[in-house]
């Protein structure tokens, strides 16, 4: 069964204030997203296995650990995703990375698929799905949906911001993932935007609204 894992580091809250903050320009807001996704990776991996080996140190041999679970694909759902790829890869430098490029219709609130491309042995990596909203959960959904479809398995999903309505989406759709999430807001507007949130993701990331 999934988990939902708030993650309330005081490093993660106080950025993620920063970034709600209508008055905080993209550069600044990218900086911010990608800071927090480094943070929020540092506890998606805590349960990744380790073995153990032997290295030689300056003094002596050693018994020590390294990992030795399966190897990391990061997924992330284009556009906004985007922003969060560098800070989970200074953690995870040797994952691969897909992209799956979904637009949600302002009108169905829907997703629609417009890209997907995977590497090639992602059914064998374990796979961090990240986004920075969380909000009916179409996206998140049907992005997992697609993953699942191609025979991946070991999915977690990252987001900063989710609605009490994504959450819940996401746990009748795909039971078995866990989400990790920066903060739980209150509600959806009328048009589908998480409220209080932080407006449009895509559009303060990238500049264009
Ligand atoms: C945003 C966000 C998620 C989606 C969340 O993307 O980045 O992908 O909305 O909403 P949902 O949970 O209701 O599906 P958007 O569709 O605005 O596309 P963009 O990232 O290209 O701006
Ligand atoms: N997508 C966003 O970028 N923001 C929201 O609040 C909801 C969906």
């Amino acid at each position: 069964m999934g988990r939902l894992h708030i993650l309330d580091h005081p490093l993660i809250q106080h950025k993620l204030s920063l970034m709600r903050d209508i008055h905080t320009g993209s550069k600044e807001f990218r900086e911010l997203l990608e800071e927090i996704a480094m943070l929020m990776a540092y506890e998606v991996t805590r349960d990744f296995p380790l073995k153990e080996i032997e290295v030689e140190t300056p003094i002596c041999k050693m018994k020590t650990r390294v990992l030795s679970g399966r190897k990391v694909g990061v997924i992330p759902i284009l556009r906004a995703g985007l922003g969060m790829v560098d800070g989970i890869l200074n953690l995870i430098p040797a994952a691969r990375v897909g992209h799956i490029g979904l637009y949600r219709d302002p009108e169905t609130l829907e997703p629609v698929e417009y890209y997907c491309k995977l590497p090639t042995d992602a059914k064998e990596r374990d796979l961090i799905v990240i986004d920075p909203m969380l909000a009916t959960g179409g996206s998140a959904s049907a992005a997992i949906g697609f993953l699942k479809k191609r025979e991946c398995s070991g999915i977690k999903l990252v987001c900063l911001i989710a609605a009490p309505e994504g959450i819940k989406r996401m746990e009748k759709d795909h039971p078995d993932v866990d989400i990790f999430v920066a903060a739980v807001d209150d509600r959806l507007n009328d048009h589908g935007y998480i409220v209080p949130g932080l407006g449009d993701a895509g559009d303060r990331l990238f500049g264009t609204k």
